[in-house]
């Protein structure tokens, strides 16, 4: 009976080879679609950003909002690639400071930063610097302006979408008595995570994100932006946030239907909700409370938790995943705290399996994304290029980032030498401060201290 259960799972969750080199035509298509302005489900939004010199220096405080905490961040860039003294403040965000208003949001960080500064002494007098990392689909104006275009991962302050963001902060830093600071740069987290590798890696030109959301952005060449009437500095690229998240062409489960239609968001972000770890618990809920109506599983004995939504985190799934026991223990552990009195081995070995589909499936949606933007720069893959990436799915789910380089391996053949990803930890609140140094000018000769 599971056997077979399994099996179509197996058929569900699969994406060949042959799926995956289709999903890319179909990415780069969206993405010229996207670049000229047409409808696409790929935004291609340009920042105004560029890669750093690695010579940009100062002091800087970033914020970094876009996930499960708030972060600040100080840091100092000293040019040549190196950065010191780094003071952090994590704060965690509640469903309620997430979904209310954007007053009460806005308020929420200028109060932070209020605390952050008194914490770290820093002098209210003192002329203040400030990289903003705000990770949702903006419509930049400039550096340092931009709008939100829609809300993603459930957040869903009320006021905010279609405001300038910038605009938002420096009114909520006023009205705490902080509005010395000054933003100077409005940026994404995957941009940040790519300026922030290529400060010191020249060959670093995409940033993924693969957390909470997920999403990538990319260094294009200014000409291909036909959308983009002006320039952007002379170097003759800009930074492309794709916002693959809500990438659309994928062939969709019934569980990946029911759990667009009962989201928050339906019928956007069908990329990150296969991917991301905001969605992981969730398909592997759905998929169980299937298998339990149709008897398959627990006996069709169904606690009734099962029936909430959003009750498996992605952390669940890590956690099936890194169970090693041969008798998959803590895999009953867990389940027995989910309200399951007495699962059976092949309960546990179907649970496990559909663990396995949901992350195996996540990897080689991003690891062909991945090739589908570096073919984009480069199509035959001649040169060098770095990956920065970061995010709680790439660096925690048991076996995913292994998976990922396997499956770069199968797309792109020989080539995939060429394709070096890196883990670029917390590198978006610290690109933030990289690209408020470029908007304020403040650039070093690479070999000053
Ligand atoms: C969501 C946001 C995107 C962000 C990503 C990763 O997809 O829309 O802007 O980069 O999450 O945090």
């Amino acid at each position: 009976m599971s056997l077979s259960a399994i099996k179509i799972l197996e058929k569900d969750f699969e994406l060949s080879g042959e799926e995956m080199r289709d999903m890319i035509k179909d990415f780069h298509l969206e993405m010229d679609k996207g670049l000229s302005e047409r409808f696409s489900s790929l935004k291609m939004i340009p920042t105004y950003a560029d890669k750093p010199t690695g010579k940009e220096k100062g002091k800087y405080i970033a914020l970094d909002l876009g996930g499960t905490n708030f972060r600040i961040v100080s840091l100092t860039l000293k040019g040549r690639g190196i950065s010191s003294g780094h003071h952090v403040m994590k704060f965690k965000l509640r469903n309620k400071d997430i979904t209310s208003t954007g007053k009460k949001l806005f308020g929420f960080l200028a109060r932070s930063v209020k605390k952050f500064i008194e914490e770290n002494r820093i002098s209210p007098l003192q002329h203040i610097d400030l990289g903003f990392t705000f990770s949702f689909p903006v419509r930049q104006t400039g550096i340092d302006s931009g709008t939100l275009v829609t809300w993603t991962k459930g957040f869903g302050a009320s006021g905010v979408e279609g405001r300038d963001v910038v605009a938002l902060l420096k009114k909520s830093f006023e009205e705490e008595g902080i509005g010395n600071i000054s933003v100077r740069a409005l940026t994404n987290d995957t941009v940040g995570t790519l300026v922030a590798r290529s400060y010191s890696d020249r060959d670093c030109d995409v940033g993924v994100i693969i957390g909470t959301g997920t999403n990538a952005c990319y260094v294009e060449a200014l000409h291909k932006i036909k959308k983009l009437g002006g320039g952007c500095r002379n170097s003759g690229t800009m930074i492309i946030n794709i916002e693959w998240g809500n990438f659309n062409k994928l062939k969709a489960t019934r569980y990946d239907e029911q759990l667009d239609k009962e989201s928050d968001n339906p019928r956007a972000q069908m990329l990150e909700k296969m991917v991301s770890g905001m969605y992981l618990g969730e398909v592997c809920r759905l998929i169980i409370k299937g298998l339990i109506s149709k008897k398959i599983l627990f006996e069709g004995a169904a606690p009734a938790g099962f029936n909430k939504k959003m009750l498996l985190k992605g952390e669940f799934v890590s956690q099936v995943l890194a169970d090693r026991t041969s008798d998959l223990a803590d895999t009953k552990v867990l389940l027995r705290r989910l309200g399951v009195k007495d699962p059976s081995f092949e309960d546990l070995k179907v649970v496990r399996r559909a663990c396995e589909l949901i992350s195996t499936r996540a990897a080689r949606i991003s690891a062909a994304a991945i090739v589908a933007v570096v073919t984009k720069i480069d199509p035959h893959v001649i040169r060098k290029h770095t990956i920065a990436i970061d995010g709680s799915v790439y660096e925690k789910l048991p076996g995913f980032s292994e998976k990922i380089k396997e499956v770069i391996g199968e797309l792109s053949g020989r080539s995939s030498g060429k394709i070096k990803i890196t883990l670029t930890k917390d590198g978006s609140g610290y690109g933030a401060a990289i690209i408020a140094a470029i908007s304020t000018g403040k650039i070093g000769a690479s070999d000053e201290e």
